[in-house]
């Protein structure tokens, strides 16, 4: 399945993942320690994560040559980047997650800064085996358990995978952004199983969510969304002691035409026909993916109770909408 030189890497990663992890257990990794202990990290979390520690004091180069690699193939990694002939290592003085691939292989690694700077979290780059658009946080354990479960829950940070396991939900991955990809469509037209989307509930992560949605109904993926209007995201909610509200949240996931119906219509002037019409266009590009007559019928209901404009009327801009756009 993978070349000679990817499970080189992957060995490589593997090795780095355990060496952080000793450095954050060390003296070096202190103020780490206490980071992931404000951010309520247990120890068997840090153990079940793999979690690291890259300490600006600590070279992870002289480590792993140490260890019989080569130079050659720590840059083929990219854990380490050669600047005026000078070897620094890549993640410096920062948490670092390792990130696996389906086969629960190291493909490269997520650090996050302990003080409040940007980027808040650097990746690896782009390697032979690091895609940036093939991420899933968690893909690996979720292969393991997806066969008893009817749902995979859909999250935008690795932050809101370990915080929803610490509650007992363990079918969750992350992509890592707000961006879907190819890769994530073709994994969950695999997994034949219910996504629920619960992407943060600030204003990125509404707009996220309705494209995203979108995709994912093009493709004929069953989808819910879990309607969020807390502005937090799962980790926050988790991390106020709202995991009720969490669970609730996640068992009460609306069908995605009622989500866009409410979240656009937020931003609608009633008053204004314009602002009307623009907003029966967008959900109308929504429903009309959809060939369910009963789901659409429900929502033209909707539209019409939601926009007091009469039925007949919003069904008939409805049937002119479908015939001028397909
Ligand atoms: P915390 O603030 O640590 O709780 O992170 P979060 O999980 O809430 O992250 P956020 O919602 O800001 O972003 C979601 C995901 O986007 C993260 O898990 C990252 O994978 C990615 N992301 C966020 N910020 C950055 C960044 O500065 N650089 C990169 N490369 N990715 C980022
Ligand atoms: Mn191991
Ligand atoms: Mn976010
Ligand atoms: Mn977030
Ligand atoms: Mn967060």
């Amino acid at each position: 399945k993978y070349t000679p030189q990817q499970e080189k890497l992957f060995e490589i990663n593997e090795q780095a993942m355990h060496l952080f992890k000793t450095i954050l257990f060390s003296g070096e990794g202190v103020k780490a320690i206490e980071y992931l202990q404000t951010r309520n990290i247990a120890k068997s979390e840090i153990e079940y994560w793999d979690i690291g520690f890259a300490s600006k004091n600590i070279k992870l180069y002289d480590k792993l040559i140490a260890k019989g690699y080569q130079q050659k193939e720590l840059l083929a990694a990219e854990l380490i980047t050669i600047k005026d002939g000078k070897i620094y290592d890549y993640f410096f003085d920062r948490i670092v997650f390792p990130i696996k691939n389906e086969d629960g292989k190291v493909i490269g690694f997520s650090a996050r800064t302990l003080q409040d700077i940007t980027p808040k979290y650097v990746n690896s780059r782009e390697t032979i085996v690091f895609k940036k658009s093939e991420l899933a946080y968690n893909i690996n354990n979720v292969l393991k358990i997806i066969n008893m479960k009817k749902e995979l829950i859909v999250l935008e940070g690795f932050m809101d995978v370990i915080a929803l396991k610490r509650i007992g939900i363990d079918h969750a991955i992350a992509l890592m952004g707000t961006s879907l990809s190819e890769f994530h469509l073709r994994l969950f037209k695999q997994l034949k199983v219910t996504l629920k989307l619960f992407l943060d509930g600030d204003d990125p992560g509404i707009q996220a969510t309705i494209k995203i949605a979108k995709k994912l109904f093009q493709k004929n993926i069953k989808t819910l969304i879990v309607n969020n209007e807390t502005k937090n995201d799962p980790d926050e909610l988790i991390d106020q002691g709202k995991q009720e509200l969490v669970k609730e949240l996640i068992d009460k996931a609306i069908h995605p035409i009622k989500f866009v119906i409410e979240k656009l219509y937020e931003k609608v002037d009633p008053t204004n026909p314009d602002s009307l019409k623009a907003y029966l266009n967008e959900t109308f590009s929504f429903m009309q993916m959809s060939k369910d007559l009963i789901v659409n019928e429900t929502f033209l209901n909707e539209l019409a109770r939601r926009t007091e404009i009469d039925l007949e009327i919003i069904k008939k801009y409805y049937n002119e909408f479908t015939t001028s756009h397909h």
